[in-house]
């Protein structure tokens, strides 16, 4: 017998990921699995790469689905296009880039970075001299994060293509979508984007386990020609008319059944709808930080209030002040979870996450909630919060 107390009512999941799932996505991965040759299978899969591209805004990529986590999406792009000892130019974005780009050091690549400058995005100006000073254009690819799920900073895909453009480099633009699709505006076609990463877990409403790789031809070309020896993640096997080896190997069915739904919800609300929930929810969040931050104790880690996310935000506390307590407290006593900073902001800032499965309701339960525990930790926080909160959605 589970002895663990029983606690009543919903546990508030406001992590920037893994986020809430809906019930309509839970009860379409309550299901037996198929066998292979089950021609419902196709149809998901099929309808998957439909709902997933008109997602990514592009209609001529190829899109590769995998049983795997963001860091398996990274892996493919790199594998894929960063031959032995060929370099990438990485934008520093914070705890986000620096992973990446560590990844594809250690998988063979080299690296140059453009410095993160804290709570800003990045820099088109750092990128564009770095691709002019590549006078040889070594460079096969600019790996980007759109938004850095550690900073709460998204950065402009499009000032990113035209510091490309202005420099006259052949470099790919490879995009990580994994905490920004479906909660921010993107579109790979129109951004001249040629790679596109993502996971399922995030703006897309299911559990951890499938990542996505969306690549244009250009990419396509630069990978048909690259020696890196690699097999599962190799695009140019899974290029096939056949779910196997789509998926090299047997395809992760119950949580495709649950994408499916996923997106299917998504085109049921509308798309626009869905950004424009997201920018509401953000603004209910910002309204709320903007009062807590008066008693001096809270402030933003985000800059600039344009380039604040619309999945996270990131709240950087007062030397002294106990983030981890924070996080437990509102947890443990307030069934309200959140996410501590990481990387150079681990101790230094909590974050909460406002993206996908989200309405009215929940994020004020959030706020509530999070406002309860700072007080009982006796964080000093500006009065009228969720008054704030409220009157936004209210709209007054
Ligand atoms: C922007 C971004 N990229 C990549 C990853 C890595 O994804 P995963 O944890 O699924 O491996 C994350 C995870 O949070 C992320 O936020």
């Amino acid at each position: 017998m589970n002895s663990a107390a029983y606690i009543p009512g919903n546990r508030f999941l406001h992590a920037p990921g893994p986020t809430h799932v809906p019930l309509e996505v839970m009860q379409a991965m309550s299901r037996q699995p198929m066998d292979m040759g089950d021609p419902r299978l196709d149809v998901s899969i099929a309808a998957i790469e439909v709902g997933l591209k008109g997602l990514l805004q592009t209609r001529t990529a190829d899109l590769f689905l995998y049983a795997a986590n963001g860091h398996g999406a990274w892996e493919a792009v790199i594998c894929n296009l960063v031959g032995p000892g060929e370099t990438v130019l990485v934008p520093g974005t914070g705890h986000f880039s620096d992973s990446w780009a560590v990844q594809t050091e250690a998988m063979g690549g080299k690296v140059v970075r453009t410095p993160w400058i804290e709570g800003l995005p990045i820099d088109p100006a750092a990128v564009e001299q770095a691709l002019r000073a590549d006078a040889a254009h070594d460079i096969v690819a600019v790996f980007a994060v759109h938004t850095d799920t550690a900073s709460g900073v998204t950065s402009d895909m499009q000032a990113l293509r035209g510091a490309i453009d202005a420099a006259r480099h052949p470099a790919l633009l490879v995009v990580d979508v994994v905490a920004s699709l479906g909660a921010a505006p993107f579109a790979m076609d129109a951004l001249g984007v040629n790679v596109v990463l993502g996971a399922s877990q995030k703006g897309l409403m299911c559990p951890p386990g499938i990542g996505f790789a969306a690549a244009d031809a250009r990419a396509m070309a630069v990978c048909e020609r690259n020696p890196t020896p690699r097999y599962y993640w190799d695009w140019r096997l899974r290029k096939s008319e056949f779910s196997y080896r789509k998926f090299c190997g047997t395809p992760p069915q119950t949580l495709l059944m649950g994408l499916e739904r996923a997106l299917e919800l998504m085109v049921r609300e509308g798309l626009d709808q869905v950004l424009a929930r997201h920018r509401l929810m953000t603004d209910v969040v910002h309204a709320a930080v903007r009062c807590w931050s008066t008693a001096g104790a809270l402030q933003f880690f985000g800059m600039q209030a344009e380039s604040r996310s619309t999945s996270v935000t990131t709240i950087v506390v007062a030397s002294g002040i106990d983030t981890e307590a924070i996080r437990t407290t509102a947890r443990e006593q307030f069934q309200v979870a959140i996410a501590g900073g990481l990387g150079p902001l681990g101790g230094r800032a909590f974050r909460i996450g406002h993206l996908g499965d989200m309405n009215a309701p929940m994020i004020l339960g959030c706020l509530a909630g999070v406002e309860a525990a700072l007080r009982v930790q006796r964080v000093p926080v500006g009065n009228g919060a969720l008054d704030a909160a409220i009157r936004c959605l209210a709209g007054g």
